[in-house]
């Protein structure tokens, strides 16, 4: 082999190279996408129920999603005895927990999907499912329980027109990751 052909060997062999590094930091780009971008992310737009204020997409997204999920839990005959303190307020016009629950829940989400502009304060998932350190659970989920949350959680995803099956099977994915925290019994 003369000079030149093992120069243009050499220089295919770093090329390859160059071009399976690149293919390989692809891959990394895309597994490094949070579901909050995948749910809209922090792009501004109008929030619609604050006129004249803006909200990240993705945060609006979680909480169109999470009000519709507690309008279907609440009429989820499986669910509606845990959700007794709540569901009482609201037959009597008090809407105070029912912001609290729908503002604690989109926080939690919009944390657990890798949002960074936001922060969760309520309980942990253990104590916030324990009627003991939090008495508006007003029982111990068992595993029926929160398969039902998680079934009401995708019927809200479809009522707010997340069709994505991969979207929506990594989010079930991550409702997965907390049930031996709520599950108390
Ligand atoms: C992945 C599943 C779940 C998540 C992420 C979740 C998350 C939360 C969060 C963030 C809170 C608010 C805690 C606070 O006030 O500090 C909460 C409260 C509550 N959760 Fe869950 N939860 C899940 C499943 C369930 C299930 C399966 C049940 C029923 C069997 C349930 C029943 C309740 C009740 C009754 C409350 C209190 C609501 C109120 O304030 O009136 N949750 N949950």
């Amino acid at each position: 082999m003369n000079w030149n052909v093992i120069k243009s060997l050499l220089a295919i062999l770093v090329f390859s190279f160059v071009l399976v590094s690149c293919d390989d930091e692809n891959e990394d780009d895309m597994t490094e996408v949070s579901l909050y971008s995948r749910l809209g992310g922090t792009e501004m737009v109008d929030d619609p129920a604050n006129p004249g204020t803006m909200i990240e997409t993705g945060y609006l997204n979680l909480r169109s999603v999470v009000d519709s999920a507690i309008f279907v839990i609440a009429a989820d005959p499986v669910l509606q005895p845990y959700f007794q303190t709540l569901l009482t307020e609201v037959g009597n016009g008090n809407l105070t927990g029912f912001s609290a629950l729908s503002m604690g829940l989109t926080n939690f989400f919009a944390v657990a999907t890798g949002a960074e502009n936001f922060s969760y304060n309520g309980l942990n998932m253990v104590a916030a499912h324990d009627p003991s350190q939090n008495p508006r659970m007003n029982g111990r989920s068992d595993n029926a329980a929160y398969d039902a949350f998680v079934a009401d959680v995708g019927t809200a995803l479809g009522q707010n027109g997340v069709t994505d099956q991969e979207l929506i099977s990594d989010l079930v994915a991550l409702l997965e990751t907390l049930r031996e925290d709520v599950v108390q019994r």
